[in-house]
């Protein structure tokens, strides 16, 4: 998608040098830095401080992960050991879970002297196959918003929590799919970002990316949302998802679940993008089966952003000493999601639904 009307990516591996190279997204709205991954350690690094986060990237970038380490030692022992340190970097969103099988399943047969170009093989299937199923995300939930638009023949008022856009995929982004789909038809949209504290995925990448777009969106902190829903301003919620289980529960970012609330109360639809690689179809119950990652409070008690020299800083905004406790994820019941987007087709939030995917 377009960063000053040039198109960009996520993650990329540079012709010349076979580096691999991300946009560090801590540093995005202030500055676009491009970081080289060298080793296992730069991936675990990346993915742990979310220099690259969003569910779908974290399992790209997870298997780039895979190919550093299978360099040093393309051992199958040293593969699994990897696998491992991966999954358990971010262990809530199932897609570094899902990328790390699919390449030990490929190997597991062969001589260790082809894993090192097998996995860069799967790696970069695994890139292309993200852009793909996202393309195919925003196709699908188009037809959504357009249905919305036909009916309304008015600007569609769509609310978004966190970053579901490009920035969290490889291109497209999968909640933002349908909405840049939309836009490039010609159809009146307008955006309400939620901050989503305490990272501000929303207010630093969510619109980051509309604005590069031409889309208009307004930034809302995280409890706008009830009253923009009461008071009909809201036509639609999408959202993405870091794990949904076979049943339709929908694990994402910290907040998601009092939005999908407040949309059943006021009969708006609940839309979750979700590509099939965030399907967890081992797991029937999203609130005792799903790993919610507690991360660091310093994450709550620490504000960054532009000082007035325009240096970015960081400061603290809660009595020292203060416990903060910082759930990054939660649960919405398979109950409160009116439709699940995927690259295949539109379903129903139900295990019938979810298992024809798999057909
Ligand atoms: O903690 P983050 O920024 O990785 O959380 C990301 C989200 O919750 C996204 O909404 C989710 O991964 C879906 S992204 C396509």
């Amino acid at each position: 998608m377009k960063v000053n009307n040039k198109n960009m990516q996520t993650i990329w591996m540079d012709n010349n040098s076979e580096n691999i190279k991300i946009i560090d997204q801590r540093l995005l709205p202030f500055e676009l830095k491009i970081q080289e991954l060298n080793s296992l350690k730069d991936v675990i690094f990346a993915i742990k401080e979310m220099q690259v986060r969003g569910a779908p990237l974290i399992g790209v970038t997870a298997s780039y992960g895979m190919y550093l380490s299978s360099k040093i030692d393309s051992s199958y022992e040293n593969l699994i050991k990897t696998g491992e340190e991966l999954i358990n970097t971010r262990p809530t969103a199932v897609n570094i879970e899902w990328a790390v099988k699919k390449i030990l399943n490929k190997i597991k047969n062969q001589s260790k002297e082809k894993n090192t170009d097998t996995i860069l093989n799967l790696a970069n299937q695994i890139r292309q196959d993200d852009i793909n199923a996202c393309n195919n995300i925003g196709n699908n939930g188009f037809e959504l918003l357009n249905e919305i638009y036909d009916k309304k023949k008015d600007k569609v008022n769509v609310l978004t929590h966190c970053n579901a856009g490009w920035l969290a995929t490889v291109d497209w982004g999968t909640a933002l799919a349908p909405v840049y789909k939309a836009h490039r038809k010609g159809i009146p949209l307008h955006i309400w970002v939620d901050e989503t504290r305490p990272r501000n995925q929303g207010f630093n990448l969510t619109a980051w990316e509309l604005m590069n777009e031409g889309i208009p969106c307004s930034l809302v902190v995280d409890n706008t949302g009830g009253h923009l829903m009461q008071n009909k301003m809201v036509d639609v919620c999408i959202t993405g998802t870091d794990r949904t289980t076979a049943t339709g529960d929908v694990c994402n970012k910290i907040g998601t679940y009092l939005k999908a609330l407040a949309a059943k109360e006021n009969n708006i639809p609940f839309y979750v993008a979700a590509p099939i690689s965030s399907i967890d179809f081992s797991m029937n119950d999203g609130i005792n089966q799903v790993p919610i990652e507690v991360r660091d409070s310093e994450e709550i008690s620490y504000m960054t952003g532009l000082d007035k020299e325009g240096k970015i800083t960081k400061i603290r905004t809660t009595p020292t000493n203060s416990i903060s406790v910082n759930y990054a994820f939660d649960v919405t019941p398979a109950k409160f999601i009116n439709k699940i987007i995927t690259e295949k087709k539109v379903v129903d939030a139900t295990k019938n639904s979810i298992l024809s995917l798999l057909e």
